[in-house]
């Protein structure tokens, strides 16, 4: 098969340890999409990559051998992912996190007994069949969803819809978390159903919950972490935007017998500013707030507005409160939302010590060659 020939700063990418290949750097490619072997510019052979030519991003590393990528191959690299999951105390987890397991532009979500994925690339797309079925062979699911109703996939000129890969998938999916259950919407919800990059910190958020104390979850959406700080506080309050999101909490809060929840619908902007006037406090604070940063350029607006609600929770925070506040902002990097911690904390008139820096949870590998496999950033505070 014809070779793509890529420049020296190309070749150079993977030599570093990132696997995308900018249009820029590629000398010549095939016409279609699909696998490709990749030669240096002096004609050696380094790889194999997926080829998407109308994307900016024109070369994805699958292959660093020439070994044939079949049905075989998918499978090692798939049980490959699934054996880094082993130990997860949780039905719903992530499979495969794209770059962060070697398998650039591949998301792979488990629901209990179904699988939502997503094939993110035009090179991809042409190996849809051996990754599905590899899949069914592998975890044997009820279904396979398609969630292909994103950008991503715009911007390879491929179709935008959500298709049913396989068997059957319903509406609702009943998962457990730790001690929790929830019901994730594989068809209509957020992602590709829940929130799953940040289970590790809902259990967190559990266990720092003060027994018996009073809880704010703010963005709560499906009450995600509203249920683990339930289950140990005297009383939550569960806020969101969103009437929908809402009503699927007041399910969730039900299915696990929980009747300490208050959901209120309303902005977390405006809430907050009023619950810091009228000095409510609270034991522990939850912020997990939908990414204000959507470019680099609205870098400066987002911090602004992590700010001032950061600011509001730690004054609403009672004496040694807990805030558990993070950022999904992939443009926000950390070094960044710490320095705007500690500008709102300045300003709150309080003392906050950091307990623990959090990221994204450890099925959502974060590989330091590939930044872009980290979005997710948080931090667990404690006031004086
Ligand atoms: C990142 S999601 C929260 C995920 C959730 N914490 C979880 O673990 O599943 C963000 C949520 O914020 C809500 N939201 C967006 N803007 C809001 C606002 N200004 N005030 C309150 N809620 C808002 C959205 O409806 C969405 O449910």
């Amino acid at each position: 098969m014809t070779a793509a020939r890529v420049t020296a700063r190309g070749a150079e990418r993977w030599v570093r340890g990132h696997p995308w290949i900018y249009r820029s750097d590629v000398e010549s490619h095939p016409g279609g999409p699909g696998l490709v072997p990749v030669q240096d510019p002096r004609g050696r052979f380094i790889g194999q990559a997926l080829l998407s030519p109308a994307s900016e991003i024109r070369l994805r590393l699958l292959e660093r051998t020439d070994r044939p990528v079949d049905s075989q191959w998918w499978c090692e690299r798939l049980l490959a992912a699934a054996a880094r999951r082993e130990g997860i105390d949780a039905s719903a987890y992530r499979l495969v996190h794209a770059e962060g397991d070697g398998l650039p532009s591949l998301v792979v979500d488990r629901y209990d007994r179904w699988i939502v994925a997503q094939i993110l690339s035009a090179g991809l797309e042409t190996m849809r069949q051996p990754i599905l079925a590899a899949l069914v062979s592998l975890f044997r699911p009820e279904g396979i969803l398609l969630r292909h109703d994103v950008a991503a996939r715009r911007r390879e000129r491929l179709a935008a819809e959500t298709e049913l890969g396989f068997g059957s998938v319903p509406k609702e999916i009943e998962v457990r978390e730790g001690g929790v259950r929830y019901l994730a919407a594989p068809w209509d919800g957020q992602k590709t159903g829940a929130f799953l990059d940040q289970r590790s910190n809902r259990i967190l958020a559990g266990e720092a919950t003060r027994a018996g104390g009073r809880a704010l979850d703010c963005f709560t959406y499906h009450g995600s972490f509203a249920l683990h700080l339930a289950r140990r506080a005297g009383g939550v309050v569960a806020l969101d935007a969103s009437a929908e999101a809402l009503d699927r909490a007041r399910a969730n809060a039900a299915l696990n017998g929980l009747g300490n929840l208050e959901f209120r619908q309303g902005d977390a902007f405006e809430t907050l500013r009023s619950m810091a006037r009228a000095r409510e406090q609270f034991d522990t604070i939850v912020l997990d707030p939908p990414a204000f940063a959507k470019s680099r350029a609205t870098v400066p607006d987002a911090i602004r507005g992590y700010r001032e609600i950061n600011l509001r929770a730690m004054r609403c925070l009672a004496p040694r409160g807990t805030l558990l506040t993070a950022s999904c902002s992939f443009h926000l990097r950390l070094p960044e939302f710490l320095t705007m911690l500690a500008d709102a904390a300045g300003d709150s008139g309080r003392r906050i010590r950091v307990r623990q820096i959090l990221g994204q949870a450890e099925d959502h590998p974060e590989i330091l060659t590939v930044p872009e496999t980290a979005y997710l950033k948080g931090a667990l505070l404690e006031a004086d």
